[in-house]
This record gives C-alpha cells, sequence and structure tokens, in this order.
C-alpha cells in the first residue's frame, strides 16, 4: 500500500458507487458541502489520499484513483450503516449538533457501533499515512478517529474539521457518552469549527465536563503516567468554495445559454426565487414553503409573473425524520401548485434530484433571488456558490441568521425564518430591490467570497497543524 504524505479521512468519499440495472458500477459525486469543499482542495494536492465509505453497504471496491486522488474506500456493513450512518451519526449526533429541531434517540447499540467503525476508520487511515506526516479527519461521523489514529501512529499531525455547528454545554451535555467524544477529539492537535461560537461551545464542554484548562483557544490535555500533557488548539476556519472555479464557470457561453433557457422552460417569468437544499429539516424548506403559500394566498406574488423553483436534494432517505420530512414537503408543494399554479405552469417547480455543477450554476446564474432558510447550519455553501455565480452583479440572497455564512455575509438580506412573516417581507424586499442595490450588495458580498475561498481555508488550516506540530512535538520532522 502506498503511504501519503496528506491523508483526508471522511465518512464519504467524493464519489459514491452506485449499481446499475445491468450490475455495472456508476460512480458519481456525493451529496453535501463536505465534498463540494474538500474535493476541490485535493485536486490541488499531488498525491494526496481520501479514506470514506463508498456509499453502499457491503464489500468495500479496491482502492482506486480519481482526478489525481487516491481513494482507499472503507468497508460498511448493513448493520453498520444502519446502527453507525443512519443512528448515531444521523439520528443522535446530527440533530443535537443542530439545536435539537427534531428529538435526538440515544441508543447503546448504536454508540458500539460508532466505536467499531471509528476504529475501521482509523485503522484504514493510520496504515497510508507517511512517517511525519498530516491526517486531516473531517466532521461529526468521525469524532473519536483523532484519538484512536493517535494511539497507533504518535508520529503524525492530526486535524480535524467539524462541518456542523458544536452545541452549546446545555444541550452537547444530554449526549451520553459526551467524555467520551471529547477525548476524541482532542486526540488532534487542531480542532477547526466554523464559527467562533462553536470553538467556544468546545472549549467550554472541555473545561467543564472534563475539567481541562482552557486558555483562550488552546486546551492543555493532561498526560497519561509518564507522558506530557499536550495543547490542542480550538479555532474557527470558516469554510468556503471554490469561487474561481465557480466565476470562470459563468463565463462560458454554453452556460449562458442554458440559464436562458431554463427561464424559458420556467414559462418566461419575470422572476425566478430559487432553492437549493438537501432535503434535511434543518434547511428550514417547510418554512419557506408556509411564507411562499402565504405571499401567493395574499395576493402579493403573482403565480404567473413569479416561480419559485425548489431544488430538494435526495438525503438520508431510510431515517424517519427525513421520510417524514420529504412527505410533508411534497405534500406542501402539490397542495399551493393545486391552489394557484397556472395552466401549463408551476408556482414551485420541485425538483427532488442531483445536478451536476455545470446545470447548478446555471441555475444560480437564472436566478433572481436565493433563499437560503435553515434553521440552524453549520457554513451554507449554497449562499456563497450562489455569490460566486453572480459576476454580472445582479441577483439578491435572502440568507437566514442561523447559517454559518450569515457571519460573513452581512450585505445578504438577513432573515429569521422561525418568523414566517420576517421571511415573506425580506422575500418581497428581495423582488423589488432596485439594480443599484442590487450591484451594490452583490459587490461586497463577492468580494467576501473571492476574497476567502476553499483553498484559503485550506491553507490557513495547514499552516496552523504545522505550526502546532512543530511546537508540540520537536524532534519531529517538520
Ligand atoms: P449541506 O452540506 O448541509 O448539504 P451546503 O449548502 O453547505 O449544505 O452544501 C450543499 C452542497 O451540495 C453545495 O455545494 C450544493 O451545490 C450541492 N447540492 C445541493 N443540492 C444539489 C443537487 N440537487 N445536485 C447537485 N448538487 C447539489
Ligand atoms: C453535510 C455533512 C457531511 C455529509 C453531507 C451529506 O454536509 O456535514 O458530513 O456528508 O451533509 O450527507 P450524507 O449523510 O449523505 O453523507
Amino acid at each position: 500500500m502506498s503511504q501519503h504524505d496528506l491523508v483526508i479521512v471522511a465518512n464519504r468519499l467524493p464519489v459514491d458507487s452506485r449499481t446499475l440495472p445491468d450490475g455495472a458500477t456508476e460512480w458519481v459525486t456525493s451529496p453535501g458541502g463536505l465534498v463540494t469543499a474538500m474535493e476541490s482542495v485535493m485536486k490541488g494536492v499531488d498525491s494526496g489520499a481520501w479514506v470514506g465509505w463508498a456509499g453502499s453497504p457491503g464489500e468495500a471496491p479496491d482502492p482506486f484513483e480519481a482526478d489525481g486522488m487516491h481513494l482507499y474506500p472503507v468497508r460498511l456493513e448493513a448493520e453498520d450503516v444502519e446502527k453507525y450512518y443512519e443512528g448515531f451519526s444521523n439520528g443522535t449526533l446530527w440533530p443535537l449538533y443542530h439545536d435539537v429541531i427534531v428529538d435526538p434517540e440515544f441508543h447503546r447499540t448504536w454508540w458500539d457501533s460508532y466505536v467499531a467503525v471509528n476504529r475501521r476508520f482509523a485503522k484504514a487511515a493510520a496504515e497510508v499515512a507517511s512517517p511525519g506526516g498530516t491526517i486531516w479527519v473531517h466532521d461529526y461521523q468521525l469524532q473519536l478517529v483523532p484519538e484512536m489514529i493517535r494511539s497507533e501512529r504518535p508520529d503524525v499531525r492530526i486535524g480535524f474539521f467539524n462541518h456542523i455547528p458544536f452545541p452549546p454545554l446545555e444541550l452537547f451535555s444530554q449526549l451520553p457518552k459526551r467524555n467520551q467524544v471529547l477525548r476524541g477529539l482532542l486526540g488532534a492537535d487542531l480542532v477547526g469549527f466554523q464559527r467562533e461560537s462553536d470553538a467556544l461551545n468546545f472549549t467550554a464542554a472541555a473545561r467543564k465536563l472534563l475539567g481541562y484548562q482552557v486558555d483562550q483557544h488552546t486546551v492543555t490535555v493532561p498526560g497519561i503516567g509518564a507522558s506530557e500533557p499536550r495543547q490542542v488548539l480550538a479555532k474557527c476556519f470558516p469554510i468556503s468554495i471554490d469561487a474561481g472555479a465557480i466565476t470562470a464557470l459563468t463565463e462560458d457561453p454554453e452556460l449562458r445559454e442554458r440559464a436562458a433557457q431554463l427561464r424559458r422552460d420556467l414559462g418566461d417569468p419575470k422572476r425566478i426565487v430559487l432553492g437549493v437544499d438537501r432535503l434535511d429539516y434543518t434547511k428550514g424548506i417547510r418554512h419557506r414553503l408556509k411564507a411562499w403559500g402565504e405571499l401567493l394566498n395574499d395576493d402579493l406574488i403573482d403565480p404567473s409573473e413569479t416561480v419559485l423553483v425548489q431544488v430538494a436534494t435526495p438525503s438520508r432517505e431510510r431515517v424517519d425524520a427525513y421520510r417524514q420530512l420529504r412527505d410533508e414537503v411534497e405534500l406542501t408543494v402539490g397542495r399551493i401548485n393545486g391552489d394557484f399554479a397556472p395552466i401549463g405552469r408551476p408556482a414551485i417547480s420541485y425538483l427532488h434530484r442531483s445536478f451536476d455543477r455545470r446545470d447548478m450554476t446555471a441555475l444560480y446564474m437564472a436566478a433572481d433571488v436565493a433563499l437560503v432558510t435553515s434553521l440552524r447550519d453549520g457554513m451554507n455553501l449554497v449562499a456563497k456558490e450562489y455569490v460566486a455565480s453572480r459576476p454580472d452583479l445582479r441577483g439578491v440572497l435572502v440568507l437566514s441568521e442561523f447559517t454559518g455564512a450569515a457571519d460573513e455575509l452581512r450585505a445578504a438580506i438577513l432573515v429569521n425564518p422561525h418568523d414566517i412573516d420576517d421571511l415573506k417581507s425580506s422575500v418581497l424586499r428581495a423582488l423589488t430591490m432596485s439594480e443599484e442595490e442590487q450591484e451594490e450588495a452583490m459587490r461586497s458580498l463577492r468580494r467576501q467570497v473571492l476574497d476567502h475561498d476553499v483553498q484559503t481555508w485550506a491553507k490557513l488550516f495547514l499552516e496552523d497543524l504545522e505550526e502546532i506540530g512543530r511546537t508540540a512535538k520537536p524532534g519531529r520532522p517538520a
């Protein structure tokens, strides 16, 4: 097996394997912001490795190469998918870390599976990291992995980045295995978060629950036996997108034509309002539809002039809360279309499938307003992608205050999605903004997104990690 200086470990590989009806395997881009961000980072790295799951239960494919990356698939049996992935990761941690929008479930068998699968990922990463190399672990599914790697490979630098929020102590304390999770994370040299408040929540938990000493962003982990205490840095690194690549796409005449065609396909409405989300209860899709339905009902929006395009990417479809959400969303969309759509045209164009990057960019280019209404969201890359797709300085971003992106994109129309009246008036304001106002806001948003792209994000994280590794472990190769 080859050895790599930089190893990414994430629950998912950047590509998912799908079995076609004829039994052949097809590889498609995996869903979600983590893959969007890390894929563009890894494309610029020579001989980087990515350890992750290929998305289907059962035997893992052999290691393979894609886009210059070395991919090392990790096996998940059907029972692991049920208990580790759908269970502890997405039935316990995901809702708990997102402000308990739905009730988290706690089951001891889910935890046992989480421990076992985290160990499998840690072992796979430890096997492919070169001596003194760097292992960068990602997200809530793998919080125990840093400590597990450290016990096998004390020579490597270990970074961890949490793509989702880290909850306040009052919520985190509910987690039955909270101390094990904290110790797992503190196996890293550097623990990165999206927002400053996430980093503070984490250091507060380390201090109050483990009794560890915390000095600003540094947590001191006491040594065991004769070993020295270690210092772990917990800091925020707001993630971003490959803004340059998206802006470049918008210059492609074929994409411009595709955007124009999309508008024609929708019946040439005066205004297109766009929502793009994984079909997840954290995204506030129900709140958005409620506001939209009321605007139509109050005659504040004319459905023959304005259409809502809602892309809802299939997600975690075997988890109950996601099934229920899909049913509710599709019922509501059906009702709104039944009540308000003109003949032959939708009031809401609802798309429950994945698109490639080009189609997605064409959608952003066609949209007059982008609506992001998350009830809680680590960052929300859709907001940044929309901004990157608008070098023409047109378009308005309506952005929930409860996203990490809202800390940076202050020139958006910021909204509290729980307040349906606020949501409605924000949509109306967006639809009536003058071209000059749009340009001024978009210019400021673009400056922020273009100056802080995902390459800069990765560079800052890896530079900090290297620096800490050097000071924490003198004698280790720099
Ligand atoms: P999350 O990571 O919670 O899904 P983000 O907004 O941070 O939310 O990231 C979502 C990513 O998935 C974005 O890069 C977006 O372009 C992409 N995406 C969302 N829906 C689709 C879809 N239907 N087809 C292709 N890509 C999608
Ligand atoms: C979010 C999470 C990622 C996850 C993605 C898609 O972006 O932060 O860790 O991969 O959603 O979810 P899925 O469960 O399909 O991997």
